[in-house]
């Protein structure tokens, strides 16, 4: 595991390298101008290495940086983080279970308001509804502790508004248009590229804080994973951002999301919510189409009409209007 607050010494050897890219830099010059003995600065730079950073030696000229890892280490992302609190704390790590399950357990903590818990890797990720949730190498794993400032009547805004604020993140940074499938899925021509799931703490008519943990399948061999996933109830088709062989990273998607999550709980907080409920409505096409949705109440089956003021999917049924707020949708 690595965190945004330790490896200090790593960081420096590797901050001063890469800002004198086109230098060689040996090994005593490291050790005398950042104040750590020869030995230290090998082992950072066999782990630096490890991490996929490429860093060239020559004898007798030293170390030179040539080009920086693709995985999001806490570090790199903390270079170019542009919002106020979220993701100031990170935890990362190459494999764990579950993202949220970490930091489900951070949450009960005091200062942890914003922290991200980041994986490449999830080897018992969950989905929506106790699904399992596929979490190969190549794909955006992370979960986001929030003690929001908002009334607990917004909290079932929460996976719209979030759902919302990745679709804007995905569009201004790839410019791939994305569609919503309610209540949080992410699509792109039908099929789920991203989902969502939130899990709530409320105590005394209070949110005391909420675990928002995201997934998306940013460069994943889709033909293996429906392999996996044909077979489960909500299947719809998935797909990928981009292709195994794509040469695109996933750090500015990432900071992107975060600035626009921060942005769209602000407006929570400004009692915005009417906003959001609008541009989420906005990409969706199941209004006026006949929808059925999965509840645990057993299948409703009507005509979707619209998402009310309080997140809740309005469906005409033969005998009424209901108001569902947890399922999940599909056409016909
Ligand atoms: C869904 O659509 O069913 C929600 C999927 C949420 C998956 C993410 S991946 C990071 C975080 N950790 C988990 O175990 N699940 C969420």
């Amino acid at each position: 595991m690595f965190t945004s607050f330790d490896n200090i010494g790593l960081i420096k050897v590797l901050n001063f390298l890469e800002s004198h890219e086109s230098e060689y830099l040996s090994g005593q010059d490291l050790s005398d101008i950042l104040k750590i003995s020869r030995v230290a600065v090998w082992k950072h730079i066999k782990k630096i290495r490890s991490l996929g950073y490429v860093i060239e030696s020559k004898q007798k000229r030293g170390y030179k940086f040539v080009s920086a890892t693709d995985k999001l280490l806490p570090w790199e992302i903390s270079k170019n983080l542009e919002t106020k609190f979220i993701g100031k704390r990170i935890y990362y790590f190459d494999e764990i279970n579950s993202t949220q399950n970490f930091a489900l357990e951070l949450a009960t903590k005091n200062n942890e308001n914003g922290t991200v818990v980041i994986a490449e890797k999830q080897v018992d990720g969950r989905g929506r509804l106790k699904r399992k949730w596929y979490s190969p190498d190549g794909g955006l794993w992370f979960s986001i502790i929030i003690k929001p400032e908002f009334e607990i009547s917004n909290a079932t805004i929460i996976p719209l508004a979030s759902s919302l604020a990745l679709c804007l993140a995905i569009e201004k940074i790839h410019k791939i248009k994305v569609n919503v499938k309610w209540p949080n899925d992410i699509t792109i021509d039908g099929k789920k590229v991203a989902g969502m799931l939130v899990d709530a703490s409320i105590q005394a008519n209070n949110i005391e804080n909420f675990v928002l943990g995201v997934g998306i399948n940013f460069k994943i061999n889709t033909s293996q994973m429906e392999k996996n996933l044909k077979d489960g109830s909500n299947f719809y088709g998935v797909t990928s951002l981009f292709k195994i062989q794509d040469k695109v990273n996933k750090k500015k998607l990432f900071n992107q999301f975060l600035i626009e999550l921060e942005y769209v709980l602000d407006n929570l907080t400004k009692r915005k919510k009417n906003e959001i409920i609008k541009k989420w409505s906005n990409r969706t096409d199941m209004f006026e189409k006949r929808v059925k949705i999965n509840t645990n109440k057993g299948i409703i089956s009507g005509h979707a009409k619209k998402i009310d003021d309080e997140g809740a999917l309005i469906i005409k049924t033969k005998s009424g209007n209901e108001r569902i707020f947890v399922g999940d949708v599909s056409l016909g």
